[in-house]
Protein backbone atom coordinates (compact mmCIF):
# COMPACT_ATOMS: atom_id res chain seq x y z
CA UNK A 1 0.00 0.00 0.00
CA UNK A 2 1.11 3.19 -1.06
CA UNK A 3 0.80 6.58 1.11
CA UNK A 4 0.03 10.00 0.45
CA UNK A 5 2.86 12.53 1.46
CA UNK A 6 0.82 13.81 4.46
CA UNK A 7 0.36 10.05 5.66
CA UNK A 8 4.34 9.56 5.20
CA UNK A 9 5.33 12.98 7.29
CA UNK A 10 2.87 11.51 9.78
CA UNK A 11 4.64 8.53 9.92
CA UNK A 12 7.68 10.03 9.67
CA UNK A 13 7.04 12.62 12.77
CA UNK A 14 6.00 9.57 14.93
CA UNK A 15 9.49 7.77 14.33
CA UNK A 16 11.27 11.32 15.08
CA UNK A 17 12.48 12.03 11.75
CA UNK A 18 12.44 15.64 11.63
CA UNK A 19 9.81 17.30 9.34
CA UNK A 20 7.99 20.71 9.11
CA UNK A 21 4.62 21.04 10.50
CA UNK A 22 1.84 20.03 7.49
CA UNK A 23 -1.92 20.57 7.45
CA UNK A 24 -4.03 18.67 4.75
CA UNK A 25 -6.87 20.91 3.41
CA UNK A 26 -9.58 19.78 0.81
CA UNK A 27 -10.78 23.60 -0.27
CA UNK A 28 -8.92 26.49 -0.63
CA UNK A 29 -10.91 28.12 2.20
CA UNK A 30 -9.26 24.80 4.33
CA UNK A 31 -5.70 25.47 2.97
CA UNK A 32 -6.28 29.42 4.13
CA UNK A 33 -7.18 28.45 7.72
CA UNK A 34 -3.94 26.29 7.63
CA UNK A 35 -1.69 29.19 6.31
CA UNK A 36 -3.02 30.93 9.23
CA UNK A 37 -2.31 28.37 11.90
CA UNK A 38 1.08 27.61 10.60
CA UNK A 39 1.87 31.15 11.59
CA UNK A 40 0.67 33.17 8.54
CA UNK A 41 4.01 33.04 6.62
CA UNK A 42 5.18 31.37 4.08
CA UNK A 43 4.23 28.07 3.14
CA UNK A 44 3.97 25.18 0.82
CA UNK A 45 0.68 23.61 -0.81
CA UNK A 46 1.20 20.44 -2.34
CA UNK A 47 -1.05 18.06 -3.92
CA UNK A 48 -1.91 14.78 -2.53
CA UNK A 49 -1.34 11.98 -5.07
CA UNK A 50 0.25 8.75 -4.65
CA UNK A 51 2.47 9.78 -7.78
CA UNK A 52 6.02 11.14 -8.70
CA UNK A 53 6.53 14.28 -10.46
CA UNK A 54 4.00 16.89 -8.80
CA UNK A 55 5.87 19.65 -8.88
CA UNK A 56 6.49 19.94 -12.62
CA UNK A 57 2.85 19.10 -13.17
CA UNK A 58 2.30 22.40 -11.14
CA UNK A 59 1.24 20.40 -8.01
CA UNK A 60 3.75 22.22 -5.45
CA UNK A 61 3.73 26.15 -5.12
CA UNK A 62 5.01 28.56 -2.54
CA UNK A 63 2.45 30.84 -1.00
CA UNK A 64 3.85 34.20 1.46
CA UNK A 65 0.66 34.57 2.80
CA UNK A 66 -2.95 32.83 3.94
CA UNK A 67 -4.48 34.53 0.63
CA UNK A 68 -1.90 33.27 -1.65
CA UNK A 69 -1.96 29.54 0.34
CA UNK A 70 -5.48 29.54 -1.14
CA UNK A 71 -5.47 30.77 -4.50
CA UNK A 72 -3.01 27.78 -4.56
CA UNK A 73 -5.01 25.73 -3.22
CA UNK A 74 -8.09 26.57 -5.78
CA UNK A 75 -4.89 26.00 -8.40
CA UNK A 76 -3.52 22.41 -7.23
CA UNK A 77 -7.26 21.33 -6.86
CA UNK A 78 -9.04 19.70 -9.56
CA UNK A 79 -6.00 19.23 -11.21
CA UNK A 80 -5.63 15.85 -12.90
CA UNK A 81 -1.95 14.48 -11.93
CA UNK A 82 -0.78 11.60 -14.31
CA UNK A 83 -4.19 10.34 -14.22
CA UNK A 84 -4.29 11.14 -9.93
CA UNK A 85 -7.29 13.55 -9.18
CA UNK A 86 -6.04 16.20 -6.78
CA UNK A 87 -8.44 15.82 -4.11
CA UNK A 88 -6.62 17.20 -1.52
CA UNK A 89 -3.34 19.39 -0.52
CA UNK A 90 -0.82 19.57 2.26
CA UNK A 91 0.35 22.96 3.44
CA UNK A 92 3.40 22.78 4.92
CA UNK A 93 5.71 24.99 6.33
CA UNK A 94 8.27 26.50 4.09
CA UNK A 95 11.72 26.16 4.51
CA UNK A 96 14.68 28.55 3.76
CA UNK A 97 16.61 25.29 1.50
CA UNK A 98 20.37 25.72 1.36
CA UNK A 99 20.56 22.40 -0.83
CA UNK A 100 18.81 19.53 -1.61
CA UNK A 101 19.60 15.56 -1.05
CA UNK A 102 17.97 12.07 -1.99
CA UNK A 103 17.73 9.02 0.46
CA UNK A 104 15.99 5.88 -0.49
CA UNK A 105 15.63 2.47 1.46
CA UNK A 106 13.84 0.22 -0.58
CA UNK A 107 13.68 -3.82 -0.84
CA UNK A 108 15.44 -4.99 -3.42
CA UNK A 109 13.63 -8.33 -4.96
CA UNK A 110 16.35 -9.37 -7.19
CA UNK A 111 19.23 -9.07 -4.16
CA UNK A 112 16.79 -10.59 -1.35
CA UNK A 113 18.27 -7.53 0.38
CA UNK A 114 17.63 -4.06 1.11
CA UNK A 115 19.27 -1.25 -0.27
CA UNK A 116 19.93 2.50 0.63
CA UNK A 117 20.26 5.24 -2.27
CA UNK A 118 21.99 8.19 -1.85
CA UNK A 119 22.79 11.57 -3.95
CA UNK A 120 23.70 15.15 -2.90
CA UNK A 121 21.80 16.00 -5.84
CA UNK A 122 18.20 15.79 -4.68
CA UNK A 123 15.21 17.16 -5.84
CA UNK A 124 13.05 17.02 -8.90
CA UNK A 125 15.64 15.86 -11.36
CA UNK A 126 16.47 12.38 -9.65
CA UNK A 127 14.95 10.37 -12.50
CA UNK A 128 17.16 12.06 -14.69
CA UNK A 129 20.43 11.98 -12.27
CA UNK A 130 20.16 8.63 -12.35
CA UNK A 131 20.15 7.67 -16.04
CA UNK A 132 22.82 10.80 -17.33
CA UNK A 133 24.83 10.28 -14.17
CA UNK A 134 24.82 6.93 -12.52
CA UNK A 135 27.74 7.53 -10.57
CA UNK A 136 26.02 10.68 -8.44
CA UNK A 137 23.49 8.41 -7.15
CA UNK A 138 25.36 5.81 -4.24
CA UNK A 139 23.42 2.52 -3.89
CA UNK A 140 24.45 0.30 -0.96
CA UNK A 141 23.56 -2.49 0.54
CA UNK A 142 21.84 -2.69 4.24
CA UNK A 143 21.82 -5.96 5.97
CA UNK A 144 17.91 -6.41 7.24
CA UNK A 145 19.32 -8.04 10.67
CA UNK A 146 21.24 -5.04 11.22
CA UNK A 147 19.69 -2.03 9.30
CA UNK A 148 21.31 1.13 9.25
CA UNK A 149 23.30 1.74 12.64
CA UNK A 150 26.15 4.36 12.67
CA UNK A 151 28.52 2.38 10.66
CA UNK A 152 26.15 1.78 7.88
CA UNK A 153 24.59 5.66 7.80
CA UNK A 154 28.44 6.91 7.49
CA UNK A 155 29.44 4.15 4.55
CA UNK A 156 25.71 5.33 2.92
CA UNK A 157 27.34 9.10 3.27
CA UNK A 158 30.33 8.41 2.14
CA UNK A 159 30.20 6.72 -0.95
CA UNK A 160 27.27 9.77 -1.97
CA UNK A 161 30.39 12.02 -1.25
CA UNK A 162 29.24 14.09 1.75
CA UNK A 163 32.15 15.85 3.65
CA UNK A 164 32.32 14.78 7.46
CA UNK A 165 30.71 17.92 8.82
CA UNK A 166 27.54 17.22 6.64
CA UNK A 167 27.66 13.15 7.30
CA UNK A 168 27.53 14.30 11.35
CA UNK A 169 24.26 15.63 11.08
CA UNK A 170 22.66 13.72 8.44
CA UNK A 171 23.17 10.66 9.75
CA UNK A 172 21.30 10.54 13.04
CA UNK A 173 17.96 11.33 10.30
CA UNK A 174 19.16 7.95 8.28
CA UNK A 175 19.06 6.11 11.59
CA UNK A 176 15.41 7.19 12.42
CA UNK A 177 14.13 6.57 8.79
CA UNK A 178 15.49 3.11 8.79
CA UNK A 179 13.22 2.67 12.25
CA UNK A 180 10.21 3.66 10.03
CA UNK A 181 11.12 1.14 7.41
CA UNK A 182 11.31 -1.33 9.82
CA UNK A 183 8.86 -0.61 12.46
CA UNK A 184 6.66 0.00 9.81
CA UNK A 185 6.98 -2.99 7.59
CA UNK A 186 7.82 -0.45 5.07
CA UNK A 187 9.32 -1.94 1.18
CA UNK A 188 9.90 2.09 0.27
CA UNK A 189 10.75 5.13 2.43
CA UNK A 190 12.25 7.56 0.01
CA UNK A 191 13.24 11.24 1.18
CA UNK A 192 13.28 13.56 -1.88
CA UNK A 193 14.12 16.15 -1.23
CA UNK A 194 16.17 15.54 2.18
CA UNK A 195 17.00 19.24 2.60
CA UNK A 196 20.11 20.95 4.57
CA UNK A 197 18.71 24.61 5.56
CA UNK A 198 20.33 28.06 5.59
CA UNK A 199 20.85 27.32 8.94
CA UNK A 200 21.89 23.83 8.54
CA UNK A 201 19.45 21.74 10.01
CA UNK A 202 18.39 18.44 7.94
CA UNK A 203 14.72 18.09 7.28
CA UNK A 204 12.73 15.57 5.33
CA UNK A 205 11.09 17.63 3.42
CA UNK A 206 9.06 15.17 0.81
CA UNK A 207 8.00 11.25 1.64
CA UNK A 208 7.29 8.28 -0.05
CA UNK A 209 6.29 4.88 1.97
CA UNK A 210 4.69 1.90 0.55
CA UNK A 211 3.64 -0.82 3.13
CA UNK A 212 4.45 -3.81 2.70
CA UNK A 213 0.87 -5.87 2.97
CA UNK A 214 1.28 -9.22 3.99
CA UNK A 215 2.25 -7.65 7.56
CA UNK A 216 -0.37 -5.77 7.69
CA UNK A 217 -1.70 -8.66 10.75
CA UNK A 218 1.06 -7.12 12.58
CA UNK A 219 -0.14 -3.98 11.94
CA UNK A 220 -3.74 -2.74 12.79
CA UNK A 221 -3.04 0.73 13.13
CA UNK A 222 -2.39 0.57 9.61
CA UNK A 223 -6.37 -0.07 8.38
CA UNK A 224 -6.85 3.71 9.01
CA UNK A 225 -4.31 4.57 5.93
CA UNK A 226 -6.05 2.67 3.32
CA UNK A 227 -7.53 5.09 1.30
CA UNK A 228 -11.47 4.23 0.73
CA UNK A 229 -12.45 7.25 -1.38
CA UNK A 230 -9.65 6.32 -4.06
CA UNK A 231 -10.31 2.59 -4.41
CA UNK A 232 -12.00 0.96 -6.83
CA UNK A 233 -15.73 0.41 -5.95
CA UNK A 234 -16.26 -3.27 -7.51
CA UNK A 235 -12.28 -4.24 -5.93
CA UNK A 236 -13.64 -2.94 -2.54
CA UNK A 237 -16.85 -5.19 -3.05
CA UNK A 238 -14.87 -7.62 -4.16
CA UNK A 239 -12.87 -7.69 -1.15
CA UNK A 240 -15.51 -7.45 1.60
CA UNK A 241 -16.76 -10.36 0.13
CA UNK A 242 -13.15 -12.28 -0.03
CA UNK A 243 -12.49 -12.31 -3.15
CA UNK A 244 -8.94 -12.12 -5.08
CA UNK A 245 -9.98 -9.20 -8.04
CA UNK A 246 -7.72 -6.78 -9.65
CA UNK A 247 -9.84 -4.29 -12.35
CA UNK A 248 -8.05 -4.25 -15.74
CA UNK A 249 -9.36 -2.39 -18.28
CA UNK A 250 -10.09 -4.58 -21.06
CA UNK A 251 -13.97 -5.68 -21.91
CA UNK A 252 -13.48 -9.56 -20.96
CA UNK A 253 -14.53 -10.65 -17.52
CA UNK A 254 -12.27 -13.81 -16.44
CA UNK A 255 -13.00 -15.89 -13.43
CA UNK A 256 -10.52 -18.95 -12.84
CA UNK A 257 -9.71 -21.10 -9.89
CA UNK A 258 -6.28 -20.49 -8.67
CA UNK A 259 -4.23 -17.53 -9.35
CA UNK A 260 -1.68 -19.66 -11.91
CA UNK A 261 -4.64 -20.48 -14.10
CA UNK A 262 -6.64 -17.20 -13.87
CA UNK A 263 -3.09 -15.37 -14.59
CA UNK A 264 -3.01 -17.78 -17.63
CA UNK A 265 -6.26 -17.04 -18.98
CA UNK A 266 -5.45 -13.05 -18.85
CA UNK A 267 -2.54 -14.37 -21.41
CA UNK A 268 -4.78 -16.89 -23.46
CA UNK A 269 -7.52 -14.39 -23.58
CA UNK A 270 -5.56 -11.08 -24.80
CA UNK A 271 -3.96 -13.36 -27.42
CA UNK A 272 -7.51 -14.11 -28.40
CA UNK A 273 -8.63 -10.79 -29.08
CA UNK A 274 -4.93 -9.38 -30.73
CA UNK A 275 -6.32 -10.18 -34.69
CA UNK A 276 -10.27 -8.76 -33.40
CA UNK A 277 -11.33 -5.71 -34.28
CA UNK A 278 -11.14 -3.40 -31.54
CA UNK A 279 -8.88 -5.76 -29.79
CA UNK A 280 -11.04 -6.98 -26.59
CA UNK A 281 -8.08 -8.22 -23.71
CA UNK A 282 -8.72 -8.88 -20.46
CA UNK A 283 -11.87 -6.69 -17.95
CA UNK A 284 -10.16 -7.98 -15.11
CA UNK A 285 -8.54 -10.81 -12.47
CA UNK A 286 -10.77 -12.65 -10.37
CA UNK A 287 -9.75 -15.47 -8.45
CA UNK A 288 -12.29 -17.96 -7.05
CA UNK A 289 -9.44 -19.64 -5.04
CA UNK A 290 -9.60 -23.81 -4.31
CA UNK A 291 -12.86 -25.40 -3.17
CA UNK A 292 -14.87 -22.60 -4.28
CA UNK A 293 -18.70 -23.01 -2.70
CA UNK A 294 -21.06 -22.12 -5.30
CA UNK A 295 -21.83 -18.96 -3.57
CA UNK A 296 -18.36 -18.00 -3.98
CA UNK A 297 -18.91 -18.28 -7.87
CA UNK A 298 -22.38 -16.13 -7.54
CA UNK A 299 -20.28 -13.72 -5.37
CA UNK A 300 -17.62 -13.51 -8.46
CA UNK A 301 -20.27 -13.44 -11.11
CA UNK A 302 -22.08 -10.68 -9.55
CA UNK A 303 -18.75 -8.19 -9.47
CA UNK A 304 -17.32 -9.01 -12.60
CA UNK A 305 -20.64 -8.33 -14.41
CA UNK A 306 -21.39 -5.24 -12.32
CA UNK A 307 -18.53 -3.85 -14.33
CA UNK A 308 -19.86 -1.66 -17.03
CA UNK A 309 -16.80 -1.84 -19.12
CA UNK A 310 -17.21 -6.24 -19.19
CA UNK A 311 -19.03 -7.37 -22.93
CA UNK A 312 -18.10 -11.03 -22.13
CA UNK A 313 -16.82 -13.08 -19.36
CA UNK A 314 -15.25 -16.64 -19.39
CA UNK A 315 -15.18 -18.79 -16.30
CA UNK A 316 -12.33 -20.61 -16.83
CA UNK A 317 -12.41 -23.60 -14.27
CA UNK A 318 -10.23 -26.66 -13.66
CA UNK A 319 -11.75 -28.99 -11.03
CA UNK A 320 -9.27 -29.92 -8.42
CA UNK A 321 -10.61 -29.43 -5.05
CA UNK A 322 -13.36 -27.41 -6.55
CA UNK A 323 -15.84 -29.23 -8.13
CA UNK A 324 -17.20 -28.16 -11.63
CA UNK A 325 -20.61 -29.39 -10.03
CA UNK A 326 -20.17 -26.11 -7.01
CA UNK A 327 -19.02 -24.00 -9.88
CA UNK A 328 -21.74 -24.82 -12.15
CA UNK A 329 -24.40 -24.41 -9.40
CA UNK A 330 -22.73 -20.93 -8.68
CA UNK A 331 -23.57 -19.90 -12.18
CA UNK A 332 -26.96 -20.62 -11.85
CA UNK A 333 -27.61 -19.30 -8.69
CA UNK A 334 -25.74 -16.19 -9.65
CA UNK A 335 -28.15 -15.77 -13.22
CA UNK A 336 -31.38 -16.67 -11.20
CA UNK A 337 -30.17 -13.44 -8.79
CA UNK A 338 -28.66 -11.29 -11.32
CA UNK A 339 -31.92 -11.92 -13.34
CA UNK A 340 -32.35 -9.26 -15.94
CA UNK A 341 -28.96 -7.69 -15.01
CA UNK A 342 -27.63 -10.34 -16.42
CA UNK A 343 -27.25 -9.18 -19.81
CA UNK A 344 -23.72 -9.92 -20.92
CA UNK A 345 -22.81 -13.44 -22.57
CA UNK A 346 -20.86 -15.80 -20.87
CA UNK A 347 -18.19 -18.75 -21.94
CA UNK A 348 -17.73 -21.46 -19.66
CA UNK A 349 -14.83 -23.93 -19.56
CA UNK A 350 -15.13 -26.60 -16.84
CA UNK A 351 -12.75 -29.25 -16.87
CA UNK A 352 -11.13 -32.05 -14.03
CA UNK A 353 -13.43 -32.71 -10.93
CA UNK A 354 -17.02 -33.27 -11.52
CA UNK A 355 -17.01 -31.91 -14.63
CA UNK A 356 -19.85 -34.46 -16.35
CA UNK A 357 -22.13 -33.44 -13.28
CA UNK A 358 -21.15 -29.46 -14.43
CA UNK A 359 -21.97 -29.54 -17.73
CA UNK A 360 -24.85 -31.66 -17.50
CA UNK A 361 -26.56 -28.77 -14.45
CA UNK A 362 -25.71 -25.72 -17.52
CA UNK A 363 -27.25 -28.02 -20.25
CA UNK A 364 -29.99 -28.64 -18.16
CA UNK A 365 -30.61 -24.75 -17.17
CA UNK A 366 -30.02 -24.00 -20.67
CA UNK A 367 -29.50 -19.84 -20.19
CA UNK A 368 -29.63 -18.27 -23.50
CA UNK A 369 -26.50 -16.20 -22.50
CA UNK A 370 -24.45 -19.23 -21.38
CA UNK A 371 -22.15 -20.72 -23.92
CA UNK A 372 -20.10 -24.11 -22.31
CA UNK A 373 -16.89 -24.68 -24.54
CA UNK A 374 -14.70 -27.66 -24.15
CA UNK A 375 -11.21 -26.22 -24.47
CA UNK A 376 -9.36 -23.47 -22.82
CA UNK A 377 -8.27 -21.92 -26.46
CA UNK A 378 -11.94 -22.00 -28.00
CA UNK A 379 -13.38 -20.66 -24.78
CA UNK A 380 -11.36 -17.51 -25.15
CA UNK A 381 -11.34 -17.37 -28.66
CA UNK A 382 -15.40 -17.15 -28.27
CA UNK A 383 -15.42 -15.13 -25.35
CA UNK A 384 -13.03 -12.42 -27.03
CA UNK A 385 -15.21 -12.29 -30.10
CA UNK A 386 -18.50 -12.13 -28.38
CA UNK A 387 -16.42 -8.59 -26.50
CA UNK A 388 -15.27 -7.95 -30.13
CA UNK A 389 -18.72 -7.83 -31.54
CA UNK A 390 -20.52 -5.82 -28.90
CA UNK A 391 -17.99 -3.04 -28.46
CA UNK A 392 -18.12 -3.49 -32.42
CA UNK A 393 -21.82 -2.60 -32.72
N1 LIG B 1 8.22 22.80 2.83
C1 LIG B 1 8.88 23.28 1.77
N2 LIG B 1 9.47 24.48 1.82
C2 LIG B 1 10.14 24.97 0.75
N3 LIG B 1 10.26 24.34 -0.41
C3 LIG B 1 9.69 23.14 -0.53
C4 LIG B 1 8.96 22.53 0.54
N4 LIG B 1 8.51 21.34 0.12
C5 LIG B 1 8.93 21.21 -1.14
N5 LIG B 1 9.64 22.27 -1.54
C6 LIG B 1 10.29 22.45 -2.86
O1 LIG B 1 9.47 21.92 -3.85
C7 LIG B 1 10.15 20.89 -4.57
C8 LIG B 1 9.16 19.80 -4.93
O2 LIG B 1 8.58 19.27 -3.77
P1 LIG B 1 8.36 17.72 -3.59
O3 LIG B 1 9.64 17.00 -3.60
O4 LIG B 1 7.54 17.52 -2.41
O5 LIG B 1 7.52 17.40 -4.87
P2 LIG B 1 7.98 16.61 -6.17
O6 LIG B 1 9.35 16.09 -6.04
O7 LIG B 1 7.66 17.39 -7.36
O8 LIG B 1 7.01 15.53 -6.12
P3 LIG B 1 7.40 14.04 -6.14
O9 LIG B 1 8.32 13.84 -5.00
O10 LIG B 1 6.08 13.47 -6.00
O11 LIG B 1 8.07 13.82 -7.47
C9 LIG B 1 11.25 20.41 -3.66
O12 LIG B 1 12.33 19.88 -4.39
C10 LIG B 1 11.61 21.70 -2.91
O13 LIG B 1 12.52 22.46 -3.65
MG1 LIG C 1 9.87 15.01 -4.22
Amino acid sequence: MDLYEYQARELFEAHGVPVLRGLVAQSPEQARQAAEELGGGTVVVKAQVKTGGRGKAGGVKLAHSPDEAAVAADQILGLDIKGHPVRRVMVAEGADIAEEYYFSLLLDRAERNYLAMCSREGGMDIEQLAEERPEALAKVAVDPLVGIDDDKAGEILEAAGFGVRDAVRIAPVLKQLWQVYRDEDATLVEVNPLVKTAEGVILALDGKVSLDENASFRHPEHEQLVDAEAADPLEARAKEKGLNYVKLDGQVGVIGNGAGLVMSTLDVVAAAGEDLPGQPRPANFLDIGGGASSTVMANGLDIVLSDDQVQSVFVNVFGGITACSEVANGIVVALNELGERASKPLVVRLDGNSVDVGRAILAEYDHPKVTVVATMDEAARAAAELAANTSTN
